[in-house]
């Protein structure tokens, strides 16, 4: 009898079938937001430096995470190949994250040291120079794009302000670390320092 109502009242039945879903997203999310494994940074994990913010937006605006993925699965056959795998307290302050879904190259969350500036430099401006068989673009433009000191500014700002300890000194020091530095040198900058900090724990 109870049933009869709920199914022949659609706004009703919409509601009950809205909180029966919520349960199990509830169940997953919410137990996430508390713990702090998922919001507070691992240790040694500290906001990108400014130069490094640039890098990182320059890495966004190209569309790298189109083949690269950030995200270390825990299996043996990938902390094998590229290193410890990942966690949330290292991504807390990746917004948005770069776990990506496609590897069509291999996956750069450990990329950091790896290769030297150089290398780096040269397989940007032309993948094919050090990997003959590469289907990565090239992205010469790079070299010529001067980084915005006024909008690195900004950016630290905004992020301070959603929650991220930048100090009054590096968001005063922000303009005048990216000056005169290319897109190219912030990309490295970023790329040169992925995963550092996690391969002590390996
Ligand atoms: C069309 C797919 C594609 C895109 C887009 C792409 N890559 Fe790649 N990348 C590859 C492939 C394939 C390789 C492996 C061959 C090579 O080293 O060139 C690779 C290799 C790399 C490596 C060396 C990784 C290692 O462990 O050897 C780095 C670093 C890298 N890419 C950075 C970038 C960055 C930064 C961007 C964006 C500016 C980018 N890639 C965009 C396909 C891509």
């Amino acid at each position: 009898m109870r049933h009869e109502t709920i199914e022949k009242n659609v706004n009703l039945m919409m509601i009950l079938i809205v909180v029966a879903i919520s349960i199990g997203g509830l169940i997953e999310i919410v137990p996430l937001m508390l713990s702090s494994d998922a919001t507070e940074p691992d240790e040694g994990i500290a906001p990108y430096s400014a130069l490094r913010l640039a890098g990182r937006d320059v890495y966004v605006r190209e569309g790298c995470y189109n083949c690269h993925s950030q995200m270390i699965r825990p299996f043996r056959s990938e902390t094998e190949r590229y290193g410890p795998y990942t966690t949330a307290g290292e991504t807390v302050y990746d917004r948005p994250f770069q776990f990506g879904s496609k590897r069509t190259g291999p996956d750069l969350a450990r990329v950091g040291g790896r290769y030297s500036d150089d290398w780096q430099r040269l397989h940007l401006m032309d993948p094919r120079a050090l990997v003959p068989e590469s289907n990565m673009p090239a992205y010469p433009w790079l070299a010529e794009a001067q980084v915005d000191p006024e909008l690195v500014t900004a950016k630290l700002r905004v992020l301070r302000l959603l929650g991220d300890p930048y100090t009054d000194e590096q968001v005063a020091s922000a303009a005048s670390e990216v000056e005169g530095r290319t897109e190219l040198d912030a990309l490295i900058a970023y790329l040169q320092e992925l995963g550092i900090n996690r391969r002590a724990r390996r």
